[in-house]
Parts: structure tokens; sequence; C-alpha cells
């Protein structure tokens, strides 16, 4: 015990400075949960009602009991909603928090509620049901990431930008064009979000310690009461598996990192250089030296979150490799992990949702990009190919050698006299003016999934069917 006469009990001299006493004081802090548990009592309440709501039925306990449980845990949940709740390290988690709280509200019958479980059901339980409800959370902030990104698609369908590849300017595309990357890149996080749910959808509750009980639970019902398409299969599995905090922890530094090259495309495209993107003073800073700066800080911090999920996921994956099942004390590590990466995650998407609604996109500063840098040289060379029956091969070295004499003569393709290219090819006509723009080159990419602007509204309404 801690508590008394601290002086009696030397602590470690080396570290032991902050401690009352000696081993027992380390062991009640490296085994306490209750720091970060405490954000699992409704989920731990729930499945407690939901628990003993079943023993009675199945006449485990009497309902006179199960009443004064309910009761009592209602109690306990407007106490801790209040603030009134006293928590404490002593009580290691919150499951034994709560339960000698009961125990001093409602006497002997607290007693009963652990009848036919264990801690490693219970907080298999109210753990799963947590990632659950984060998991419905994401989905909706994705949801919402995605509307904005289609909103922006379908007001710049037609705004022409380059298009890069290496960061180098590569061939012209549409911002629509753009946006909807991203819309495909969210929705697939959408779609792994909701395959965690699925897969997750299991009650863990009555699995007990690890073998199942004795006593004639009906786990259905509980399964049932907590909103779970069923019970786990297999006992063992139930107490020692964390793959659905693993799957949520996969999902968000999947999520993150798309986020991140988002957010990185922004830092980018708001510098003076790049000029393609104006941020709203909401979703930006000042520098306290520099009166002329606007720091794309939210941008920057969405980068830089992903660091930190993407750490989640690997200390989660690093605690549960090697472990033999099945519970081990090491998966109480499991809860901070979550919590972190969950807290960022939802930061990120909804800062990134207020970036792509409130931005300023500079359509003159990105049209006149995508008509440097011979971004339309992949047009000229299409149009030997098609109307001058070139091979790609040789029409691609032909280009080659225009791109070199705009170059030396300092202008874009386009400005290319008609003698100056049919000195390099003798089949070149006039016609080749007509591909040679922005426009002309954005609006021949009609493959499925191009960029021309009437492909990219296909796109969009096909994800508007499915929002
Ligand atoms: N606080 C514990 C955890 O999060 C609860 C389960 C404790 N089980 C046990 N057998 N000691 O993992």
């Amino acid at each position: 015990m801690t508590d008394g006469n601290s002086e009696t009990k030397s602590s470690n001299q080396m570290w032991g400075g902050r401690f009352a006493s000696g081993p027992d004081a380390i062991m009640e802090e490296i085994n306490a949960s209750i720091g970060f548990d405490k954000k699992l009592y409704a989920q731990d309440i729930r499945g407690s009602i939901a628990h003993a709501t079943m023993l009675a039925h199945q006449g485990i306990i009497s309902t006179e009991d199960k009443d004064k449980i309910v009761h009592g845990l209602n109690t306990i949940l407007s106490e801790i909603e209040s603030g009134a709740f006293e928590f404490s390290r002593r009580l290691e988690d919150i499951h034994m928090n709560i339960e000698a709280r009961l125990a001093t509200l409602i006497g002997p019958a607290a007693g009963r509620l652990h009848t036919a479980r264990s801690r490693n059901d219970q907080v298999a339980l109210d753990f799963r049901l947590w990632v659950k409800e984060e998991l419905q959370r994401t989905e909706k902030a994705l949801t919402a990431l995605i509307a904005a990104f289609l909103d922006r698609a379908e007001e710049h369908a037609d705004t022409v930008m380059p298009g890069f590849t290496h960061l180098q300017t590569a061939q012209p595309v549409t911002f629509g064009h753009h946006c909807m990357a991203y819309v495909e890149m969210f929705g697939r996080d959408r779609s792994r979000v909701r395959h965690a749910i699925e897969h997750m959808d299991e009650s863990p509750i009555g699995a007990a310690a690890l073998a199942g009980t004795g006593f004639p639970i009906d786990r259905h019902m509980t399964a049932k009461a907590l909103g779970f398409a069923g019970p786990t299969r297999n006992s063992i599995d139930t107490v020692s598996d964390r793959d659905f905090a693993l799957e949520f922890l996969s999902m968000a530094s999947i999520t993150a990192t798309h986020l991140s090259r988002l957010a990185e495309e922004i830092v980018i495209w708001s510098t003076p250089q790049f000029g393609f993107i104006r941020l709203s003073d909401a979703f930006s800073t000042g520098s306290s030296i520099m009166p002329q700066k606007k720091n794309p800080d939210a941008a920057e911090l969405v980068r830089a979150k992903t660091g930190r999920i993407n750490g989640s996921l690997v200390a989660l994956l690093t605690v549960m490799k090697g472990l033999p099942l099945a519970y081990s004390k090491d998966m109480q590590e499991d809860k901070e992990q979550v919590f972190d990466a969950a807290e960022s995650l939802e930061l990120a998407i909804a800062a990134m949702t207020g970036m792509v609604r409130d931005v300023t996109i500079r359509t003159d500063r990105m049209k006149a990009a995508a008509g440097s840098g011979y971004s339309t040289a992949t047009d000229l060379a299409d149009w030997l190919v098609r109307e001058a029956g070139l091979p790609f091969r040789d029409a691609h070295h032909v280009t080659g050698r225009a791109v070199a004499l705009a170059e030396q003569k300092s202008c874009d393709l386009a400005d290319l006299s008609l003698a100056d290219l049919q000195s390099i090819h003798a089949d070149i006509t006039d016609k080749v003016f007509d591909v040679l723009t922005v426009e002309a080159s954005v609006a021949s990419r009609t493959s499925f999934g191009g960029t021309a602007p009437n492909e990219v509204r296909k796109q969009i309404a096909w994800w508007r069917a499915r929002n």
C-alpha cells in the first residue's frame, strides 16, 4: 500500500524520487489503466446492463438484484457524465472502478454482476464497442470529405491545370479530375471502414476468462442487445484477438497517408511560386516576424499527424506480435494507440474537409501553368500517329525534335510556325494547331476514367449516386 508512512518504505534511490514507497507503488503505476480506459465508461456500463439483464432472464440472478444493478449503473453513468465520479488508480481500471462504486451504492447485489464473465471478455467488449462507434464516426467524416471534393470537382470540371509525374509537368488535366482522384482514394478508405465494421460485428461478452462458462448464459441475447450481428464463435480467440483494433489502425494509416499527400499538395500549391490556390484565413496562420506570410499550418499538421498515426499502427502490431493465446496484460497497451490515432484522424479529416471547401482556386494561374513545359507534346505525337500514319515511336522522336526547336526559340509548341514544324516532318499540316492547346488536349482524353470534362462529370454522377 502506498499510503501511510512513506519514510519507512524506502523507494529506489536511482529512480524512486516520485514514489511514496517501494515496488507496490511502481506496480500500481505500471498496472493501472484507469488514466486512459475511463474513456470506455459508457461502453462498460452498457455492456454490464446487457449482461445483468441476460443473467436475470436466464434465472442466474434474481430480478430484484438485476434491477438494483441496472439502477446503480445508471446512477454511475450520470455521476461520471456530471464529473462527480472519483476515479481511483488503486482500482486499476474502468471495470473495477465502476464495480467498486456499484458496491458502495447498492451493497452485496453488486457482487453478482460479475457472474459468468471476466474482465477479459469485458474489456474485449468495451473496446470493440468503442472502436465500432469510432468507425461509424469515421465513415460519416469521410462522407463529408468526399462530398466537399465532389462539389469542387463539379465546379472545376473544365478548369485546366498541369498534370504532373515526378512533379514535372506531364500532360494537361482538369482540376475536377484531380479532385476526383482524391474521391477515389477516400472512397476506398470509406469502404475499408465499412469492411472493418462488418468484421468486428460480433459480441465478445460471455467468452469469460477464455474457456466460456458453465452458467446457462444466452450470448445471442447479449449480442442482440448490444447491437452486434451475433456472438463470437471461439472463446479463446475472443479474449486474445485485437485485430479489430489493428484493422482500425491500418485503415487510419492508409487514410492518413492519403490525407498527407493532399496536405503536401496544398503546401506546394499555396506557395507564391505555384500560386494555384489561396488558402482561406480560417485555415492558415501568419508569421510573427514576416508580415507578408500566410502559412498552411493546418495542412502541415495533417501531414505530421500521419507520422503519429502510422506510429500507433506499428506500436500495436509490435505489442501483439508473438503473444501466446489467450489474454496477456500486454494487450492493455492497445487502447492509447487507438485513442490517439482516432483523435488525430478525426481532426485531420475535419481540417481537410474545411480546407477543401474554403480554398480559392486560382484558375488563371493553373491555366497558365498548364500550357507551359510543353505539356501538349503527347498530343502532337498522337496527332502524327493518327493523321500522318507514323508509328508511335517515330512520332515520339519527331515530337522530341519539335520540343527541342521550341526550347531553342524559347517558345511553346503552339507558337512554332507551320514552316518550323514542317522542317521537322513534311507531313505536318496546319490542322495540327487544333490539338496543341490545353483545352483541346484535355477534351480529347475521352477514354473511360480520362480527364475530358464530360468523362469527369460522368464519374461525379457515379459517386453522387453512391454517397
Ligand atoms: N485493464 C485490462 C486491459 O485493458 C482489463 C483486463 C484485465 N484482465 C486481467 N486478466 N488482468 O487489458
